[in-house]
């Protein structure tokens, strides 16, 4: 028992931080727009260097300024943006959304800022040329966009890209015979290649509109007044305008076979974009090392919790919620998890996604520890037990100086295989925006259409990573080993 508290303790230490952030850091902050977008699709939202700029990005911006708003841009997946705005997780979200019915029943939208046209990318030699022979054909569209669900419903399943650009880019190689996208993207992405040019009649026309929270009518108000104004006094179209005509770098694609060197220099030096690597090589290693320690100590205060029940008939009750504990976790995929504590759990409350991540990973990661430490414990032979009792020696004395060090020699390899696993399995930070070293050499690819070299790089870090980590486990299983005897 006294042993137990003693873990209780650790784990709360570790844990404080954590819990001094969740409830802390929300509210000494002055008002501020957070906005979620999708920065793949200009003139609307793009990078430029390592900047997020665009029409959408100028308009809020302005918005803040004119009612004395500090503005930020939270980047993520296109599909994600309207849930963030309805979990809370942002104030608004402007990233070229069409204003919809399915969409209005989620979020509000203000009155539209722009308007639309889904249209039709071709190769210059292609022939087609109207919208009735599309059927049959490959189409490419970008996920979850309304390009994708017009295509979806009236003519047939089209293929489906994280980006406009990446379908565009599959359209260069040939992959797919058309790219269904929003006109404007459309055009910039034609502007840069000869080899495409856009049919002229559209699909559908569209407005564009800034999402909202249901819960936020004042939000709304203050959003429509503004955007009134802004579209009276010209502002508005001056920003659009603006944009227009500036040049849109990451759009281009490689006119011809690069050599290997020019397509690294391309891929990791211009634009600093080796620095996608290095800062998610950085988040990864954070968020992995961090759980693991949540999972060794969570891990090791179950496991011990479940082999005591088992043995002494102790625990009952706290034995029986371990035991949902590690069902639940053991039986819902992590990245399920993890979207669950990002935005429903952690919904309404401003907290850093690297600690979201680290909770999540942490709290699944310590459900398979547990049942890891357990066997441990159930490895050592029950004669241990009863030769430390019969010495008189207490229970928790004999768990902690007689049965631990062995469980734990005996499930190291095991251990170390989770950590591994755990490893990796961060790679689906990106889901909740977190760039981490998948996510990174993703970034690269989507400016550089150069799907290659960046899962390369990204694959050989991840690599390295893991064979270090091996090679350590197995000198610290060595040492063990000499301790023995
Ligand atoms: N207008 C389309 C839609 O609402 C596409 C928007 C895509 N926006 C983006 N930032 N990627 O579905």
């Amino acid at each position: 028992m006294r042993m137990l508290n003693r873990w209780v303790f650790v784990l709360l230490v570790i844990m404080l931080p954590v819990l001094v952030c969740v409830t802390g850091c929300q509210d000494e902050q002055e008002p501020e727009l957070v906005m979620a977008t999708d920065a793949t699709f200009p003139p609307y939202e793009y990078y430029s260097g390592e900047e997020i700029v665009g029409i959408d990005v100028d308009v809020v911006a302005e918005i803040g300024r004119r009612n004395g708003m500090r503005t930020r841009v939270e980047n993520m997946k296109f599909e994600s943006v309207i849930a963030a705005v309805q979990s809370g997780k942002v104030s608004l979200a402007a990233a070229g959304i069409t204003v919809s019915e399915d969409r209005k029943k989620q979020v509000n939208f203000t009155r539209p800022y722009a308007t639309a046209e889904q249209v039709i990318i071709v190769p210059q030699h292609s022939d087609i040329a109207e919208p009735s022979q599309l059927a049959g054909k490959k189409i490419g569209v970008q996920s979850g966009t309304t390009g994708d669900l017009y295509v979806a419903q009236n003519i047939q399943e089209p293929e489906r890209f994280a980006n406009g650009a990446l379908a565009v880019a599959a359209l260069v190689a040939g992959k797919v015979d058309v790219v269904v996208l929003d006109n404007l993207p459309a055009e910039k992405h034609v502007a840069n290649n000869a080899q495409l040019k856009i049919l002229p009649t559209p699909l559908t026309s569209e407005q564009y509109a800034i999402a909202v929270n249901k819960n936020q009518p004042q939000l709304l108000a203050m959003l429509n007044a503004t955007l009134e104004a802004m579209e009276k006094d010209g502002t508005l179209a001056r920003i659009a305008e603006s944009h227009l005509n500036s040049p849109v770098a990451t759009a281009s694609l490689p006119a011809a076979e690069p050599g290997i060197w020019s397509s690294f220099h391309n891929n990791f030096i211009k634009n600093n974009r080796w620095k996608y690597l290095l800062d998610g090589l950085i988040v990864t290693i954070e968020i992995s090392a961090a759980a693991a320690l949540i999972g060794i100590f969570l891990g090791g205060l179950i496991g011990i919790i479940r082999s005591t029940a088992d043995q002494t008939g102790r625990f009952r009750v706290l034995n029986l919620l371990c035991r949902l504990y590690l069902t639940v976790v053991r039986g819902t995929p992590v990245v399920v998890q993890l979207l669950i504590i990002y935005f429903v759990i952690f919904g309404s409350v401003e907290v850093s996604k690297v600690l979201v991540a680290i909770v999540a990973f942490g709290l699944n990661s310590a459900a398979y520890v547990a049942e890891i430490i357990r066997s441990g414990i159930m490895s050592v032979d029950k004669g241990q037990m009863e030769a430390g009792r019969s010495l008189g020696l207490s229970y928790g004395f004999t768990m902690r100086s007689i049965i631990m060090p062995q469980a734990f020699k005996n499930v190291l390899p095991a251990l170390g295989n989770e950590f591994i696993v755990l490893l990796k399995e961060t790679s689906i930070c990106g889901y909740i925006a977190l760039v981490d070293l998948t996510k990174g050499g993703d970034i690269i690819l989507s400016q550089t259409y150069d799907a290659f070299l960046p899962l390369l790089a990204v694959a050989l870090i991840y690599l390295s990573m893991v064979v270090v980590l091996s090679h350590l486990l197995k000198k610290l299983e060595l040492r063990l080993k000499k301790n023995e005897r």
